[in-house]
């Protein structure tokens, strides 16, 4: 009877009115209510991405928009970045080799941000760099990347370098702006922020990114971008869409612009806050340092059987789930998510629950502290 928390980094909660939506009941994706759905959702989608231009919708996880960036963007034997801060930045890089390309590696430490400095030196020591990837939010270590200012640098090596970041984790939990952050094309899935089922990924691109796929020879048919844009255009996709989140997606959109996507952005900064203060008050310590920190989720670190006993007791006692780390990362870190349909007062539980867990695993008394502390941090950011 007792309701689950899913506190995990996708995916997420669905809102009620949400999973309602997407249980309508079937419309067929060649008849005009869907093109109605799709009109309605592309005149509103625009501002959660921070983009002027379409969104194309694939039927498919968040991978296949990695996959459909680099393989549209990226021609046989053109040299490029990647930028690697954890398992999706490894991701990029297993797409990479499946692919004719030239690929340059700019390691971070996991749990690291971006060195701006250090990686302008990296890039400016390369020649002929046709595209930059990069995570917005690594999720792995929950890190968020300075993605305006990385952006700046690839376009100050060459203006015709693109830009291309994995929104993943990050769109509709931080904001973004295509031109401002100097973007050429932005990809997501539905499964984290965006209070969507996991199954449709999302790629926007600006137009000189759209030339680009355009003209790319390289070969590719399911992922061939232009075929989406151009369904696009007549407010169709080019197969058959995932209609049901496609009418999840429409709603997701209607309470967006109910909250409104600044109220929504701050909500996520202020959880962001609470949990970090949270849990450095219950001695634990957080994998990254605050100037990096994701409003979407947060790690940290410590032993692993205390770790193995936190996971276990918050999922057997209380029905919260939290994710572990990823690769390298394993048994040495959690992660709580707080992106979507996700609140302050779910922050107060998970370290309510924390409190508890671990005065009984260290025998020391930390009720009331982790609460105190997020409170503060809640107020202190209104
Ligand atoms: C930043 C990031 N990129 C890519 C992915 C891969 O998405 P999917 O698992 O939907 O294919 C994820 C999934 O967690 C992610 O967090």
């Amino acid at each position: 009877m007792e309701p689950k928390l899913l506190l995990t980094p996708g995916p997420t909660p669905i809102p009620p009115e949400v999973s309602q939506a997407m249980s309508q009941g079937m419309i067929g994706h060649r008849s005009s209510d869907f093109t109605e759905l799709m009109q309605h959702v592309q005149s509103n989608i625009g501002e959660v991405f921070g983009s002027k231009y379409p969104v194309a919708v694939l039927t498919s996880s968040g991978t296949s928009a990695l996959e459909t960036a680099m393989i549209n963007l990226v021609g046989k034997d053109e040299s490029i970045i990647i930028i690697a801060s954890g398992a999706f930045g490894d991701r990029f890089k297993s797409i990479a080799k499946a692919h004719p390309f030239h690929v340059h590696v700019y390691e971070v430490p996991w749990g690291e941000g971006v060195d701006i400095q250090e990686f302008e030196a990296f890039l400016n020591s390369k020649s002929d760099i046709k595209a930059v990837f990069s995570q917005a939010c690594e999720t792995s270590t929950a890190v968020l990347h300075p993605i305006g200012k990385i952006g700046r640098i690839v376009k100050n090596y060459d203006p015709s370098t693109l830009f291309i970041v994995d929104g993943v984790s990050a769109v509709g939990g931080t904001p973004f702006n295509l031109e401002a952050q100097s973007i050429d094309c932005l990809v997501t899935g539905s499964q984290k922020a965006l209070m969507l089922p996991p199954g449709i990924a999302f790629v926007t691109m600006n137009e000189a990114a759209r030339v680009r796929a355009s003209q790319n020879r390289l070969p590719r048919f399911y992922l061939d971008i232009n075929q989406y844009f151009s369904a696009l255009e007549k407010h169709s996709t080019p197969f058959t869409p995932a209609v049901s989140l496609m009418q999840g997606l429409d709603k997701v959109l209607s309470i967006y612009k109910e909250e409104g996507m600044d109220k929504i952005f701050a909500r996520h900064m202020k959880m962001k806050d609470m949990i970090r203060a949270g849990l450095t008050a219950l001695d634990l310590e957080l994998l990254v340092e605050e100037a990096y920190a994701s409003p979407t989720v947060t790690a940290f670190k410590g032993e692993e059987a205390e770790l193995s006993h936190i996971k276990d007791t918050l999922q057997k006692e209380y029905g919260i789930s939290i994710a572990g780390g990823q690769k390298q990362l394993k048994g040495k870190i959690l992660r709580i998510g707080h992106m979507g349909y996700m609140f302050p007062k779910d922050m107060l539980t998970v370290l309510a629950a924390l409190e508890s867990i671990l005065t009984r695993y260290r025998n020391k008394n930390y009720y009331g502290t982790a609460l105190t502390a997020a409170q503060e941090a809640y107020h202190e950011s209104i």
